[in-house]
């Protein structure tokens, strides 16, 4: 039903008040069915036309019937609302016509399409990823994993695994020496660790049996750089010591840590050995992954050795303060620099340590 416009009796400011607040609502309400053109543009007609629009019906109908003393105050009204109309109508058609909303939301659209700002992902090192997989396998046996420091004592990576001083198997790793140590006691000295077996003495002095842990990490010796060698390399060292713990749980758990690493068609034979920390100790061949009847890998031999392993000596015991007549232990220690290069046909380790792209990308 279209607004009519009310027509006044006394010209009192009540009365007007009350006029205009009908009025403005009357338009309020038909301005929100604008809906296209069409509707707009009748909907300004009706309001605003010259003839017999609303605006000219209450300026006929109030103002200029109004008595005298009340015009003032009429006009104002009047004013107040062809002020209010116009803003209406102008506001309406902004809003339909895109020059408001929509031309806005069009200067503000942003084109999802655009192939985003692409940042270079990093990927895991070789050595890395196959130290992780060895990690990994043990953990699923229950071990935790420990680091120890790079710079170590004389006595850690030595004298407190039964290395005494100055015996010849020190000579059996090519030590990195710190300069400027001959002022302290031997034992105090600071050299590049030559293994990660110290840290089975710092483990086992933090923390009391049963114990088993594995332990990754960088070790260093005085070796020309070479396709098999390289002065910093990696190794996994493994610690397990309890009550009754025997050389047939060593030899079961290295059988099966190797199976889950290279396939349960992996055999593994010991052959003795000698380190100074462990007695007896062995050395761990597993049959050749890549071959059945001998390869280049191999050498021909269908066995690859791949660890150093043996009873903990007794002797570690007294150094950690644990009683060598009621546990006993096992460890193990295997370089990942060759097993890497191995699983992944490498033939020259350094190339691992080059931080070439072109050769790491093909690890991602
Ligand atoms: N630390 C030895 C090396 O670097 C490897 C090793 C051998 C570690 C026997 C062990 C072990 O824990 O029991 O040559």
């Amino acid at each position: 039903m279209p607004y009519s416009v009310p027509k006044l009796e006394t010209y009192s400011a009540e009365e007007l008040d009350k006029a205009v607040a009908e009025l403005l609502n009357a338009l309020q309400q038909e301005s929100q069915s604008i809906s296209d053109e069409t509707t707009w543009t009748d909907f300004r007609n009706r309001w605003t036309a010259r003839k017999n629009g609303i605006l000219t019906q209450i300026n006929d109908g109030w103002l200029k019937a109004a008595p005298g003393p009340q015009k003032r105050e009429v006009g104002q009204r009047v004013n107040q609302v062809r002020q209010r109309v116009e803003a209406v109508v102008e506001e309406t058609k902004e809003s339909l016509s895109g020059a408001g909303s929509e031309k806005r939301l069009k200067a503000e659209a942003v084109d999802i399409t655009l192939p985003g700002t692409q940042r270079q992902l990093g990927a895991t090192h070789p050595i890395t990823l196959v130290m992780d997989e060895i990690v990994s396998v043990f953990k699923a046996m229950g071990y935790s994993v420990a680091e120890g420091p790079e710079i170590e004592t004389d006595y850690y990576n030595f004298e407190a695994l039964n290395f005494p001083l100055n015996h010849p198997a020190r000579d059996m790793q090519d030590t990195i020496f710190i300069a400027g140590q001959e002022k302290k006691q031997q034992r105090d000295r600071l050299l590049l660790r030559t293994h990660t077996s110290p840290v089975q003495i710092r483990y086992m002095e933090k923390h009391q049996p049963p114990v088993r842990v594995v332990i990754p990490g960088r070790v260093y010796r005085n070796d020309a750089p070479d396709a098999t060698h390289s002065p910093m390399f990696h190794q996994i060292e493994g610690l397990a010591v309890d009550t009754n713990i025997t050389f047939s749980d060593l030899k079961g758990t290295l059988d099966h840590a190797m199976k889950m690493l290279f396939g349960s068609r992996i055999k593994t034979k010991l052959r003795p050995s000698f380190f100074p920390f462990t007695e007896p100790s062995a050395e761990v061949l597993v049959t050749c992954p890549f071959c059945t009847k001998g390869c280049r890998v191999c050498k021909m031999s269908g066995w690859i050795e791949l660890l150093g392993a043996g009873m903990v000596d007794p002797a570690l015991y007294g150094y950690v303060g644990y009683d060598p007549a009621k546990v006993s232990g096992f460890a193990f220690g295997m370089g990942l620099d060759r097993l890497a290069a191995m699983k992944y046909g490498v033939d020259d380790i350094q190339l691992f340590f080059h931080g070439d792209v072109r050769f790491l990308r093909q690890f991602a």
